[in-house]
């Protein structure tokens, strides 16, 4: 807010008094950032698994939403968000927190390591068959320097990170991880498919139904 009325000022602020402010900005978003991603991690490492608050919802909604309030960041690193492949109306049970967990973690790294370019998210159901119940299945992809075959598993991994990048991207190295920690408490998965040089997708399947899904394990018919 004080920055919005600093530019608006009238007689205009000296530059360096916006650029500083425009500093602070960054600099408190960034600790927020971290301060979320290392609760959400003490949070695991504590032993809690995370457990799914299950609602019925919109997903193509919440995606939406998800992809808006990254606008600023993505305008900042000259990423163009792609949300076409976005199917309308996928409705089902599942976490919204963790939803957005997930998806956050995803978009940023695409937007971090595919900086400059386009990335895309794509959200789609996979419909019911005799064997699998329906499936919903989320997708992030970029055009960065993707992620060479022997660092695919080991990303996901806690305090793990890939390549020569680490510390010109910043970042812990548990974003994947959380992400995946999450995944597969709603029953679900993240993989990862990429060729070096040529940018990289991140796939995550859930249930459709992830109340029903983990009822059927505790009882034992999935
Ligand atoms: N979209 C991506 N493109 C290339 N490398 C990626 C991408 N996403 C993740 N990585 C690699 O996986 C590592 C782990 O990612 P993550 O757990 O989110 O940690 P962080 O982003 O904090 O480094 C990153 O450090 C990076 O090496
Ligand atoms: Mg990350």
């Amino acid at each position: 807010m004080l920055l919005r009325s600093a530019r608006s000022a009238d007689p205009p602020l000296p530059t360096e008094f916006i650029a500083g402010l425009q500093r602070l900005d960054r600099a408190t978003r960034r600790f927020l950032n971290r301060a979320t991603v290392l609760l959400d991690v003490s949070r695991l490492v504590a032993g809690h698994p995370f457990r799914p608050d299950v609602s019925r919802f919109n997903l193509s909604e919440l995606v939406l939403e998800l992809v808006a309030d990254q606008l600023p960041v993505a305008e900042r690193l000259h990423v163009k968000l792609d949300t076409l492949a976005i199917k309308p109306d996928i409705v089902g049970y599942w976490d919204r927190v963790g939803v957005g967990l997930i998806l956050d973690n995803l978009i940023s790294n695409a937007m971090k390591y595919g900086a400059g370019a386009l990335v895309e998210i794509g959200a789609e159901s996979l419909g019911e068959t005799p064997v699998t119940d329906g499936q919903l299945r989320l997708w992030v992809r970029d055009k960065g320097p993707g992620i060479a075959a022997e660092d695919q598993e080991r990303i996901f991994a806690r305090f793990q990170q890939a390549g020569t990048n680490k510390v010109a991207a910043g970042g812990f190295g548990v974003g994947l991880w959380v992400a995946r920690e999450v995944a597969r408490g709603m029953g679900g998965d993240i993989r990862v498919e990429s060729q070096p040089g040529d940018g990289a997708t991140f796939i995550v399947v859930l249930p459709r139904d992830v109340a029903a899904h983990l009822s059927d394990l505790k009882t034992g018919t999935a």
